[in-house]
């Protein structure tokens, strides 16, 4: 697997996919994509919850481990509020390195949280203070130094512009973060770019531009100063059309003699599960 830290080295712009589940991630490395996003607001989906702290560190974290164990490209693990303080980080933090994530986001809201995108959602954050003792505890918990921590600010989604989010940024930075998540949920790419334009840190940036469509991967190069680009619930999104596609056409059809020939055939299904090998292991042991 070759590490985030190498990526991050060679590469002027990772793109990670969102994904919530094994087949997901697969499919987002096969497309292409450097990296993979365990989304949180997709696991919530999966289990049809909202995206509000309910789902256990157990759940995300054994989801976690089943994506990077299917995927060769690094898994970024979005750990929401770290489960908890400092104390309750330290440990996931050991946890997620351990099921084989490759960094976590951790971001600065208080638990629980509100999905950020969601509107009118209540957006309340952490002491500056108290998150940077969080992004300490995560730094010094993990073994080994490629593994990334990436401290996210929801100053920009809680309202409070971008100074204050330039200002929990440096205080981040300067707590050790390998890297600075900041995230928006304005409809265009200025309010983003405003804070790019301010941001004086060596800490490269990572953005999840979904509310933000028009910013294209083009623009997101040019300042040099992001080093990721998440594209955050897409693959959530584009199931749940296919799926409500194809069943309201079964029903209307009575039948599924038309839409078979427009979903994925079940060798490909077969391909993705691997039969080969199982033909394969058959013929070498099965006496
Ligand atoms: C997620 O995908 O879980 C995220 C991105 O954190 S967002 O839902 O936009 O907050
Ligand atoms: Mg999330």
């Amino acid at each position: 697997m070759k590490p985030l830290s190498s990526l991050l080295s060679e590469s002027p712009l990772i793109q990670a996919m969102a994904a919530h589940s094994p087949l997901s991630a697969r499919l987002a490395q096969e497309a292409g994509f450097d990296a993979i996003w365990a989304s949180g607001f997709e696991l919530s989906a999966l289990y049809g919850l909202p995206d509000v702290s309910l789902t256990t560190m157990t759940e995300h974290l054994s989801m976690t481990r089943a994506m990077a164990a299917q995927v060769t490209c690094p898994v970024i693990a979005d750990i929401d509020t770290g489960f908890g303080n400092a104390v309750n980080v330290d440990h996931a933090v050991r946890e997620y390195e351990r099921a084989g994530a490759s960094a976590v986001v951790i971001e600065d809201k208080l638990f629980p949280k509100v999905t950020s995108l969601v509107e009118g959602g209540r957006q309340e954050l952490l002491r500056t203070e108290e998150f940077q003792g969080k992004i300490e505890a995560a730094c010094n918990a993990r073994d080994n130094g490629c593994f990334k921590i990436i401290a996210r600010t929801e100053a920009l989604i809680a309202g409070q512009g971008v100074k204050e989010a330039l200002r929990r940024g440096y205080a981040y930075a300067q707590a050790g973060a390998d890297l600075l998540l900041v995230h928006s949920k304005s409809k265009t790419p200025d309010e983003i770019e405003a804070f790019i334009e301010g941001w004086t840190d060596p800490c490269p940036l990572v953005l999840v531009p979904t509310s933000y469509p028009e910013m294209t991967t083009e623009r997101m190069s040019r300042s040099g100063k992001v080093a990721i680009a998440i594209w955050g619930n897409h693959a959530i999104r584009a199931s749940v059309k296919a799926m409500q596609d194809c069943f309201a056409r079964i029903r209307r059809e009575g039948g599924i003699l038309n839409v078979d020939a427009e979903i994925a055939p079940v060798n490909e299904v077969f391909r993705l599960q691997k039969m080969e090998r199982v033909r394969m292991l058959e013929k070498s042991y099965l006496r």
